[in-house]
Formats: C-alpha cells, sequence, structure tokens
C-alpha cells in the first residue's frame, strides 16, 4: 500500500493549491507540478517504462502467461516498466491490465490505452475519406464524438486518429482514412475530429486524447506505394502538408504519431527537424510524440541508424516520445544513458510530456475511471449511436451522374433487379479500420432496400468480389481477387432482362484500401467491370453504386451509365443510407474531397496544381499536357450533384482593394431551380496571380452548406481577409504578398463565376 500513498500525496498535496480564478492556467500549473513531484520520485528505469508501449499480449483475464513474448511483456507490466497499451480493448481486460499497474508497481502509474478508433469503436461510421465528401464539419465532428463515447465506455481513452496525411494519389489504400487533396479541407477537418475527440475537458470519462498522424509526409509516398520513399519541397512541405497538423495542435490535440516514411533523407521518426524544432519547439507543443508500429526500429532497414541502440538514440534526440512495439526503449536506453551518449533531460522531457497526458486524462485522479461495466453495456451499439452514424452515411454520398433523372427511384410499383456480390456484402462496408468492431455487422444495401416494400425487388449475385475463404479477408490476408468466375453473369442478366431499373453495387472489397493496401490498377476490380458491361447489354437503365476507399477509374461507366452514386464504405449503416439516397428520402449532397483521375496515368491529380511555363491545352505539341489523355480529371475535386438543380448568378464584390486589418465582402446569389429541396456546398477559391514562389492555379479558401426549397433564393457571403492569403513564402515565413488575386465562386474546383481584387499591403 506505500506506493499509493506516494502519488496520492503527491496529487492532494497539490490539489490544495487550486485557489485561483483561472482555473484553465491554474490546472495546467498544478498538472506540471505533480508531474514534476512524480519525475523526482521515479528511477531511471520506472521513467523509460512510461516510454514503452506494448501491443496486447495475451488473455489477460485466462491465467498469467508461463512463457515467450507474453511472459516477458508480462513481467514487465508488473514491474512497472510499461506506461502504455494498445490493442487491448473492453472494460474486463483493460480492468485486469490497469490493476497490476497500479496495484502491483512501486508507483502504481496507470496506463494509458490506445487503440485505432478512426471512424467509431463498434458502431462504425463511414471512413474518413467518406466522411470528408460531406463536407459537414458539425457531422463529422459529431462523428469522432460518438466514436469517443464508445470508445471511453469500453476502456480505451487514446485514439490514433484523425490521421492528417493529405494524399493526391489514390493508388495509396490509405487514401480512405485521411480526409483527401485539399489543406485547407483537410485543415477544418483535422481540427473537427480532435474536437469531436477530446470534447472540451479531457478529463471527462466520455472524451479520449487524440493523436495527429503521421508527422509528416507519409501521403506523398512515392507511385502511391505505402511506406515508400517520400521525397517533397519545403514549399509543398509547408503549403499543403503541414497545414492540417497545425489545425489540430489549434484544436488542442494532445498526441502526435510520426511515421514509417523518409523525408528529405530522413526517417520521419528520427527527425529533430520535424519533431524537436517545428513540433516542439515553433509550435510549443506540450504533449507527446508516439512511434509508429515498429518505426524506430525501422530506421536500420531505412539505412539510417546501424543498430537498435542506434536508432533509439536518434529517436529520442529527434522527440520520439514513446515506442510502439520496436521494444527498443526499454532495452536500450538505460545503456545509452550509462554510456553517456543520451542525456537524462531528454528522457525526463518525454516522462513528463506523456505523464502531463496521463493527468491531464485523469487517470491518476482515478484510473478506473473509464472502466465502467455497466456503462460499457450501455453507450456500446446505443441506438443513439446508430442513428448518428446514418446521418453521417447519407450525408457522405455523393451523386456522380443522373441523366434523365433516374433517380431517386420510384417508389412503388417497379420491377427492380439488384446486382453485385456487395450488395449482399454485409463486411466490406465496414471498411479496412474494424479492429474494434464487429465482422459482418453492417446493414447490407439489399437489407437497406427490402425496407421499400413496394416495389418487386430481385437480387441476384452476379460475381463475387474476391474469392478469400467465406468471402471473408482476414486483417493481414492479401484480397484474392476474383478475376475468373463468371458463373453468376446469366442469372444477373437474366434478372436486369425483366427489370425496369438495374441497381449494380459494385466496387471494392473493404481490405482493398486501407494500410498496406496500395493498387496500381484502380479500376473496377476483378470480372466486376464486364459484368456491369455484360447487364449493360440487356438493360441500359442502370444505377452504378459505388463502393470503395478510394477514387477509382470508372471512364467506361461515365460514358455509359446513366447514374452513378459514390456510397465509400459508409460503415454500420451502410444499407439504409444508401437505400434512403436510392428512394429519395435523403437528396445527395456530398462533395468529392479527392479528384477522380481518367486513368492511373495522371495521378498524382490534385485541382491545386500548379500552371507551368507551357500551361496546356494545345493542338500543337510542346505544352504540358499527355498525347493521349486530357489534362483534366473526370471528376473534379469538390464536384457532386444533387436531384434539385441551382444556378450561380450576381457575383458581386464590394471593394476591389484590400488592405491588412480589413476584409472585403463577396456575395453570390444562389437558386435551387430544381424539383426537390436540397443542399448544395459554395465554394470560394482564390487565385495568387503572381508571388515570390509559384502558386496554385486556385485554392479553395471557404465554402458554406446551404439548404434550399424549389424555387428558392439565397445570398451567400464570405468575408476575404489578408489572412487568408498567406502562404509559405520565399522568405520562408508564412506571409501575404501584395498583388492581383482572383476569386472564383460555384459548385465545383471548376467554378467560373470569376472577380478580382488587389491586396494593398
Ligand atoms: C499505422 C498507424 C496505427 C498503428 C497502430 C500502424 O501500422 O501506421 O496509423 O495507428 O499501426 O495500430
Amino acid at each position: 500500500m506505500k506506493k499509493y500513498c506516494i502519488i496520492f500525496l503527491i496529487i492532494l498535496t497539490l490539489n490544495g493549491c487550486q485557489t485561483n480564478t483561472n482555473i484553465s492556467n491554474n490546472r495546467t500549473d498544478i498538472i506540471n507540478k505533480k508531474v514534476d513531484s512524480l519525475l523526482g520520485i521515479m528511477t531511471l528505469d520506472e521513467k523509460i517504462g512510461q516510454m514503452n508501449q506494448y501491443n496486447g499480449f495475451w488473455d489477460v483475464t485466462g491465467p498469467a502467461p508461463k512463457n515467450g513474448d507474453a511472459k516477458f511483456k508480462f513481467n514487465n507490466l508488473k514491474k512497472g516498466l510499461v506506461g502504455s497499451m494498445l490493442n487491448v480493448r473492453g472494460v474486463e481486460e483493460i480492468t485486469a491490465l490497469q490493476k497490476i499497474a497500479v496495484e502491483e508497481t512501486r508507483l502504481g502509474i496507470p496506463l494509458i490505452i490506445g487503440n485505432d478508433v478512426i471512424h467509431g469503436y463498434k458502431t462504425l461510421s463511414p471512413i474518413p475519406l467518406a466522411e470528408a465528401a460531406s463536407w459537414d464539419l458539425k457531422e463529422i465532428e459529431n462523428s469522432a464524438r460518438i466514436a469517443a463515447l464508445e470508445a471511453s465506455a469500453a476502456g480505451t481513452n487514446w485514439t490514433f486518429a484523425p490521421m492528417v496525411d493529405i494524399s493526391r494519389d489514390a493508388r495509396w489504400g490509405r487514401v480512405m482514412e485521411g480526409a483527401g487533396e485539399d489543406p485547407f479541407l483537410g485543415s477544418l477537418i483535422a481540427a473537427a475530429r480532435v474536437r469531436g475527440f477530446q470534447g472540451d475537458d479531457l478529463s471527462k470519462n466520455h472524451t479520449i486524447a487524440a493523436t495527429a498522424k503521421h508527422f509528416a509526409g507519409y501521403g506523398f509516398s512515392e507511385s502511391g506505394r505505402d511506406y515508400n520513399t517520400v521525397d517533397v519541397s519545403k514549399n509543398t512541405l509547408y503549403n499543403v502538408i503541414l497545414p492540417p497538423f497545425k489545425a489540430t495542435l489549434d484544436a488542442g490535440v494532445r498526441t502526435f504519431m510520426n511515421g514509417f516514411n523518409e523525408l528529405d533523407g530522413i526517417p520521419v521518426t528520427g527527425s529533430s527537424f520535424l519533431q524537436r524544432d517545428l513540433l516542439k519547439g515553433e509550435w510549443e507543443f506540450d504533449g507527446f510524440v508516439i512511434s509508429d508500429w515498429g518505426s524506430i526500429r525501422e530506421m536500420i532497414p531505412h539505412g539510417f541508424a546501424r543498430d537498435g541502440s542506434h536508432a533509439t538514440e536518434l529517436a529520442i534526440k529527434a522527440g520520439s516520445d514513446m515506442d510502439m512495439e520496436s521494444h527498443l526503449y526499454i532495452k536500450k536506453i538505460k545503456e545509452l544513458i550509462e554510456a553517456k551518449k543520451l542525456d537524462i533531460e531528454l528522457v525526463d522531457d518525454a516522462v513528463s510530456r506523456i505523464l502531463r497526458v496521463k493527468f491531464e486524462l485523469g487517470l491518476f485522479d482515478d484510473p478506473y475511471r473509464y472502466l465502467d461495466a455497466e456503462r460499457e453495456k450501455e453507450v456500446i451499439n446505443h441506438p443513439d449511436n446508430h442513428k448518428a452514424v446514418l446521418e453521417m452515411a447519407k450525408k457522405s454520398i455523393v451523386l456522380l451522374k443522373n441523366e434523365n433523372q433516374l433517380l431517386p427511384l420510384n417508389k412503388s410499383d417497379q420491377r427492380i433487379a439488384l446486382i453485385g456480390a456487395l450488395a449482399n456484402d454485409n463486411n466490406s462496408p465496414l471498411g479496412n479500420w474494424r479492429t474494434n468492431s464487429d465482422n459482418k455487422t453492417a446493414v447490407t444495401v439489399l437489407e437497406g432496400m427490402k425496407a421499400y416494400p413496394d416495389n418487386k425487388l430481385i437480387y441476384s449475385k452476379g460475381a463475387d468480389v474476391n474469392l478469400n475463404d467465406d468471402g471473408v479477408v482476414k486483417f493481414h490476408e492479401k484480397v484474392k481477387i476474383n478475376d475468373s468466375d463468371k458463373s453468376g453473369f446469366n442469372a444477373a442478366k437474366n434478372a436486369a432482362k425483366n427489370a425496369d431499373v438495374v441497381v449494380m453495387v459494385l466496387g471494392e472489397d473493404g481490405f482493398q484500401s486501407g494500410e498496406g493496401r496500395s493498387r496500381t490498377d484502380i479500376g473496377i476490380p476483378g470480372v466486376q467491370q464486364e459484368l456491369l458491361e455484360e447487364v449493360y447489354k440487356v438493360n441500359k437503365n442502370i444505377v452504378l453504386v459505388l463502393m470503395n476507399g478510394r477514387p477509382l477509374n470508372i471512364n467506361w461507366a461515365d460514358k455509359n451509365i446513366p447514374s452513378i452514386v459514390e456510397a465509400w464504405q459508409l460503415g454500420t449503416q451502410t444499407g439504409n443510407a444508401v437505400a434512403q439516397v436510392l428512394y429519395g428520402d435523403y437528396n445527395p449532397s456530398g462533395k468529392l474531397p479527392m479528384s477522380f483521375p481518367r486513368g492511373v496515368g495522371q495521378i498524382p491529380i490534385y485541382y491545386n496544381y500548379k500552371n507551368t511555363g507551357r500551361p496546356g491545352p494545345s493542338n500543337t505539341v510542346f505544352w504540358s499536357q499527355y498525347n493521349d489523355q486530357l489534362n483534366t480529371p473526370l471528376y473534379p475535386f469538390g464536384y457532386g450533384l444533387s436531384y434539385t438543380s441551382f444556378e450561380y448568378s450576381n457575383l458581386k464584390i464590394d471593394n476591389k482593394n484590400l488592405t491588412v486589418g480589413n476584409s472585403i465582402n463577396v456575395s453570390v446569389d444562389l437558386k435551387n431551380t430544381g424539383n426537390y429541396t436540397g443542399k448544395e456546398v459554395v465554394q470560394l477559391y482564390i487565385k495568387d496571380r503572381f508571388a515570390s514562389v509559384t502558386r496554385p492555379v486556385r485554392e479553395l479558401k471557404g465554402f458554406e452548406m446551404i439548404s434550399l426549397n424549389p424555387g428558392e433564393i439565397k445570398t451567400v457571403n464570405f468575408e476575404i481577409s489578408e489572412t487568408l492569403l498567406q502562404f509559405y513564402s520565399a522568405n520562408e515565413i508564412w506571409e501575404s504578398e501584395s498583388g492581383f488575386f482572383d476569386i472564383f465562386i460555384g459548385t465545383n474546383s471548376n467554378a467560373d463565376l470569376q472577380e478580382s481584387f488587389e491586396l494593398i499591403k
């Protein structure tokens, strides 16, 4: 019992100081004092232990492990040599671990429990890329809040999310986990997610610490191949990659994760520039940095560290505070200190940061505050959570094409053929990051459509997407794509022949995107493309519903299929969301957060490119263009239709001169010219015509979601101030430069209503 008294005394004594009026500063001061006091009584081993994170290691509720890795980890936990664990879940399991940490170690320092709560815990919302397509920051924040509610009720107090890596490469499997290609939208979404996870008080037991990852540049892996080299300019780093990280910092994110990639020749896990100088120095981040899984050890194959000891030294010096599963800190730090290769101050700094976050989470006040079995039962899968993820799912759907108003479907007297294995798949819609959830728990499209009983619905699979056992791909398993079995084609064609409308649900298996799941061919996988073309021969009235974790190459469909709906992987409520959109009970309002290319050869493709000295296209040769393809994407960033139509007019600017400290107003009239009530995301883009470094052809600088009834008109206003025009300049600082700017407002990144103004400094 002695040990608890020490910690208890520290806490009690310092709590007594809390008399000041400035509660927040006071709280920070008190926590810092508590951290210092605790650090003062820790041995070197105990400090190193705090920097050590282990993956879940044994059936905790069963007998203690007798040998092997599990026994080793278990013994270290008992000795107080583990600061955190990941991939342990649920109140029962985590309580057993926390008990050991708190009641059996000398100081009783509680564990911080991390998990990849990426888009929900048990009740899954859409994959993050899909959520980004909603452009609805409130809903995205709410989705993260629901995830935190469930995760915290199940004992997790730290999530490795949001992933805020900007990416321009649809081949990279992890685009599903981010917010797409744009730093402006990406920053707003990143901040919304942090607010959702962390709430306004981290010490409440329904909020969890968030992680901004992967710091930095991982989304620019060469050729879209995961873990590959990243080689970007400072210009791209500062103007494109870093802004969302900075946004999470400003939103109060408590941890950062480094990554697997190198940047400018240095693996980011060993990058002092990123972690020590920029993040902890210039940005004054006072939380802690966790390594990515094994990324400290991986500096050896990178050819940056000689051996484990060297990797440890480099990582700690660079500012990587906690070791996720490299097992190096626990083995090497002591030797390095004794050999005087590492200053104890660096260890103290790392440990203080980790303890600070544990104090902020309230773990020292009550290490069991996230561990209430009753609450777990009550909160997980609560109907309100399902309601919330359904809302999020509907808002994430993007209508790509709708010729002849084939959609929405009539609710009665129609014969509908529903085709595609994904239409009856309750697993793929959960996406790749469902580690905390249960397989096969999504509402299928077939189930969702059955809720509209007044049509005659016939389902025919057509073809499997994968040929894995039982159609289920495991987390570490490759997807065996079906590129041969067409035995179901005839039945599908027969179903289509006799239907008024054919709904085909095609796309990727849930495990074709995500970590380690890059693709070079981003078409509709396997025999599904052929199935689409075969069915088209017998019935052209096709609604194609796409299920996928990345932009796909769908040129043929775009040319031939009258209606196309981008439904991504929408999580637990997928089928209900898709059905409600197809039947018009929800009018789609999503907009693409990533460009859809016309072919892999165009990648990387993004709307905010630079003009070059020879901007194409031209009929002659020597221009920046392809000889066999257009430069433009198939569907641009920001693109998405509605069942109604909108008209933009009357773009006005109240002042053609902008000065520092003032703002100018731009307004536009938006009219609903169709027959349905609908929502439109009005988008503002700005082009800086000339600067000390080249600037993109345009950049998103504002957007507003407007709901209008048929015939209704609203005026939408945007304020433009000098700060909105700042960028990382030739002076290597954030600043604006005087000169002329063009404004574009409209329905996507091709917006063509145009005005201009001058910034006078
Ligand atoms: C991923 C991280 C993730 C970690 C823990 C790594 O492989 O890159 O994003 O948080 O595993 O699961």
